[in-house]
């Protein structure tokens, strides 16, 4: 078997990837290890920057995501016994963020390729790379063989693509955090219009959504918590003590309808290519979801990768390809600062004596008081525009 670009990996980094690289006329196939039930199933992020709506709808598999995320213009931080909202109509006029689960991305972007008569194959085992030094690399997975022109590996933190570079290759720069996040979905209309982040004593809370008729939360908890150590009525009782700390408000509770801890690390592998093997989204680098960059950060690397891709089967030039890491890096940077930044100044840090809780304080106070530094986060949470990374 022959393609021009393999993929590894059907997250939404190798699904969109898979999807542009056919609007351009370039051959792919996808290879994912889970089931499209499960990769369908795997509920992760909900906030969708500008730019990813943009690039979505542009690309033809945005009808549903019109009709159902939902636009939001502002989000709410909630500490000291009052709610502020940093409000982006004022602060960044023009610019917003959708509400839309990853998921659903991931269900667009599957019937799209299949629609088109794709090639995504799904509960494929064993998945190898090979002389990915040369200019005639391929793969090998359950008992077959797939030669390429170039590798994506789109494997997520876990996958193998990563692991495939030759040591001595990759630096790689991390940040664990000492705690980690327990997300719910519920089935219970959303208590708040917008997203609220909620520093307390208690640790950090999150308001979140998916619909109107479904909420999403999250709660800071110790890195080694274990889920069977939260029943239902404790994961509500510990979310009412941090999110009901402004008067007036009541959180409505429902069923549970699924739930999970996410360890909480910022993580980059530098360059994010080696030889005719090119990393995207999270198999190069993960932030704590904090900022809501993740997913946003795929997108943009699958962009990038897309145009220079489509130079090299225009003309073969590689000039393109060749500075596919250091285009990427400057965003993957930006988002790793701005989602550290968000961590540290909502969560509680074991480590944090009395001062450093008062300047985590006063930073708060600053963010939503001053229109500058208002404004320095609303610019950074809504996506900055994608023309930067181009020069
Ligand atoms: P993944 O989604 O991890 O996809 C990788 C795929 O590769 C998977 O389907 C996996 O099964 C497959 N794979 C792995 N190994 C192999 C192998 N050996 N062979 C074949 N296939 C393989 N980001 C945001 O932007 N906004 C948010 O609000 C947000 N919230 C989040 C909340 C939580 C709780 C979590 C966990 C993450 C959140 N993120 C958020 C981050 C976001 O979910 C990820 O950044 C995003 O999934 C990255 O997409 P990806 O395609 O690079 O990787
Ligand atoms: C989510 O809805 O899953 C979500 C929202 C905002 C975040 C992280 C996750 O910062």
């Amino acid at each position: 078997m022959r393609t021009q670009v393999g993929i590894i990996g059907a997250g939404p980094a190798g699904l969109l990837l898979s999807h542009l690289l056919h609007l351009r006329g370039i051959e792919s196939v996808v290879l994912e290890r889970r089931s499209r039930e499960y990769v369908e199933r795997r509920v992760r992020a909900g906030v969708l920057e500008q730019g990813t709506v943009d690039t979505l709808v542009e690309a033809g598999v945005g009808e549903r995501l019109k009709r159902e995320g939902l636009p939001h213009h502002g989000i709410e931080l909630r500490y000291g016994g009052a709610g502020h909202r940093i409000a982006f109509e004022r602060l960044v006029p023009g610019r917003s963020i959708t509400v839309y689960g990853q998921q659903e991305v991931v269900k667009d972007l599957i019937a799209a390729r299949l629609a088109a008569g794709g090639d995504v194959r799904f509960e494929v085992d064993d998945v190898a790379l090979h002389d990915i030094d040369t200019d005639r690399p391929y793969l090998t997975f359950g008992g077959e063989r797939l030669d390429c022109d170039v590798i994506a590996g789109c494997d997520g933190f876990h996958g193998v693509s990563r692991a495939s570079i030759p040591e001595g290759v990759l630096t790689e720069y991390r940040r664990d955090y000492p705690f980690a996040w327990l997300g719910i979905l519920a089935r219970v209309k959303p208590s708040s219009e917008e997203l609220i982040y909620a520093r307390t004593e208690r640790g950090f809370a999150l308001h979140s959504m998916r619909s109107p008729e479904i909420s999403r939360f999250y709660l800071q908890v110790a890195p080694d918590e274990d889920l069977e150590a939260w029943p239902d009525e404790r994961i509500w009782a510990e979310l009412r003590a941090r999110l009901e700390t402004v008067p007036g408000f009541t959180l409505a509770t429902g069923d549970i309808v699924e739930r999970g801890i996410t360890p909480m690390r910022g993580f980059v592998a530098e360059p994010m290519q080696h030889g005719r093997l090119f990393l995207a989204g999270d198999a190069a680098h993960i932030v704590p979801p904090t900022g809501a960059k993740g997913l946003n950060l795929a997108v943009a690397d699958v962009r990038v990768l897309t145009e220079a891709l489509a130079r090299f089967f225009a003309d073969g030039s590689t000039e393109a390809l060749d500075g596919y890491s250091r285009a990427c890096l400057p965003r993957v940077w930006r988002a790793q600062h701005f989602s550290w930044w968000m961590t540290t100044l909502l969560h509680t840090f074991e480590s944090d004596d009395a001062y450093a809780r008062r300047l985590q304080t006063s930073y708060l106070d600053y963010v939503t008081s001053s229109e500058a530094a208002g404004t320095t986060l609303a610019e950074n949470y809504v996506g900055l525009p994608y023309e930067e990374e181009t020069s």
